[in-house]
């Protein structure tokens, strides 16, 4: 048996004509970055989270830059995130010279631990970045609270959460702007790099829009220094394509979770976190194993037996070496360490057979049976 963690060419396959299409119009457009088919994605994407507007970029990464670049966070000020997340959200925020503060996370959820966030804000602290990690919202309520109670920008990293909502609000419309990221494997995955800030906030858009483009605001003037975080019109149009899915893929996620739960109740791992409040469209489906070696037990096991498995993450960023000067010891944010040691994410990709969660269901619990 082989059960692959992701299979995009499934995904492809059924999309080939119209992802054929897009490529031949584009081609013959010539409008190979930003122009119609980015405005179109645009309108498209802003219209599905509820927002007036989306400002399309050239990955995840450069979303998170560009919106700290376009609130004017930089040197000297701090940025509260989580160290249980992607590099890119802490890294985008020491590029621009600000320090990242790390507050540990709910050891349940795996998010920011909303309520140590007042605990953790100084007079230099300019924003919050949460993060919906494996596409499960963050306590987005308690959030917004202290960002308002303390008059704080909020940034959400939406990276892993596209489809995600929060209530009924779709992530990255919460705070003052989403982040998403259209990396391939992500729910709304591009065919290349690409990403999205949204806002309702016209004068932000507006900024963003000029940051994404060398901070032009007109041709060749330029009231500040932004970059090239330009989205391209391949990468719009086959996203163009692909976001009608987006609802009936992360559906599909969501079905195979609910098996997971059930089919793996009585094996002892923990099934990730659910609440009617918070629309989990599992990015990734993470399994928690406690006990010494158990987890990279069962990820040796799954590999032996040919099923795709990943941890992410190995070791929280407070503890990379690039931020040792933010001082942060090991044993300093103890539930993003715990959680680093024993978290394992399982094939869950909307096309996955039911003979093939079969597989890994079957596979997992024999490990346990036979320890
Ligand atoms: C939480 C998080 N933030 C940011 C990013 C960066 O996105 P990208 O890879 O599109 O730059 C990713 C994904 O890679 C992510 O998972």
């Amino acid at each position: 048996m082989t059960v692959p963690l992701l299979d995009l060419n499934r995904q492809h396959e059924s999309l080939l004509p119209q992802l054929r299409q897009v490529f031949e119009e584009v081609t013959r457009s010539g409008q190979f970055i930003l122009g119609e088919y980015v405005q179109r994605f645009e309108r498209e994407l802003a219209e599905y989270c509820g927002v007036k507007h989306a400002v399309g970029v050239s990955s995840g990464t450069d979303a998170l830059l560009v919106s700290l670049m376009a609130m004017g966070i930089g040197s000297g000020d701090e940025v509260i995130t989580t160290p249980f997340t992607f590099f890119a959200t802490a890294g985008s925020i020491a590029r621009v010279g600000a320090r990242p503060v790390f507050v540990d996370i709910n050891p349940r959820t795996y998010n920011i631990q909303a309520h140590d966030i007042q605990g953790a804000i100084t007079e230099r602290t300019k924003a919050i970045m949460p993060v919906h990690l494996y596409g499960l919202s963050a306590n987005m309520d308690a959030i917004m609270e202290v960002a308002k109670a303390n008059d704080l920008k909020l940034i959400e990293d939406a990276a892993q959460a596209s489809g995600a909502r929060y209530h009924d609000r779709p992530v990255g419309s919460i705070g003052d702007v989403g982040c998403f990221s259209f990396y391939p494997t992500k729910n709304l995955a591009g065919m290349g790099d690409g990403g999205a800030c949204v806002t309702n906030d016209d004068d932000l858009a507006e900024k963003l829009r000029q940051m994404r483009n060398h901070g032009a605001d007109r041709a060749d003037h330029f009231p500040s220094i932004g970059g090239n975080f330009r989205l391209d019109g391949y990468q719009a149009g086959f996203l163009s394509v692909k976001l009608p899915h987006l609802d009936n893929w992360c559906d599909m996620r969501r079905e195979h979770a609910d098996r997971y739960g059930r089919e793996l109740e009585e094996v002892a791992i923990t099934t990730p976190f659910e609440s009617q409040n918070r629309h989990h469209v599992y990015n990734q489906y993470t399994v928690r194993v406690r006990g010494k070696g158990m987890r990279d037990g069962l990820r040796h096991h799954l590999e032996a037996h040919g099923i795709g498995c990943r941890i992410y993450y190995t070791r929280p960023l407070h503890l990379q070496p690039c931020f040792a000067d933010l001082n942060y010891a090991p044993g300093s944010l103890p539930f993003a360490e715990e959680a680093a040691g024993q978290v394992l994410s399982l094939p869950a990709f909307p096309e996955m057979t039911t003979q093939e969660q079969d597989d890994v269901i079957s596979c997992v619990s024999d490990f346990f049976l036979a320890e």
